[in-house]
């Protein structure tokens, strides 16, 4: 059951329930932005560790979006761990920004101002934790 009074976790079930899996969509625009990252992909040949990865991003995103501790956590950690695969803690911003235009463009009229203002929120409170460990 979603909190209705949480909009990020209202906007990836609304995503899913009308559109899918929304994989290939944010993959898609990641590599139309910037198609230098689709190397860094080169080995996932059946797209399953792009899947895996953006399942954990969402529920990265959600444990953030409702105050839990492990999203701002996860975030530090996968900024190291990701050191060793090429991708600089920039990449995480960028990444971040395309999820929401992804949900942004597949929700269409249903990205109301509330909505809009809620991913606001958590792509500053992300970019926050990005610079913490990018500076430590
Ligand atoms: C909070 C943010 C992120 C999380 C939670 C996350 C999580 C993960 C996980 C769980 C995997 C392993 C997938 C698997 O093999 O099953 C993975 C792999 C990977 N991630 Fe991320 N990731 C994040 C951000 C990023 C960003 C910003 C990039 C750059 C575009 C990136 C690039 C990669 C690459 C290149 C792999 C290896 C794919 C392969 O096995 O070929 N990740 N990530």
């Amino acid at each position: 059951m979603t909190d209705e009074t949480n909009l990020i976790a209202w906007s990836l079930e609304e995503v899913a329930d009308r559109h899918g899996d929304p994989t290939a969509a944010v993959y898609d625009r990641l590599f139309a932005k910037s198609p230098e990252m689709a190397e860094l992909f080169i080995g996932d040949k059946t797209g399953a560790a792009r899947g895996e990865m953006l399942a954990v991003v969402f529920q990265t995103l959600l444990d953030f979006s409702s105050e839990g501790a492990f999203g701002a956590n996860m975030v530090r950690a996968e900024i190291i761990n990701h050191e060793g695969l090429g991708v600089p803690p920039g990449v995480f911003t960028t990444f971040f920004a395309t999820v929401m235009e992804t949900l942004r463009e597949l929700l269409g009229d249903d990205w109301t101002p509330p909505v809009a203002a809620a991913w606001d929120d958590l792509l500053a409170g992300l970019e926050t934790a990005i610079h913490s460990e990018a500076a430590a």
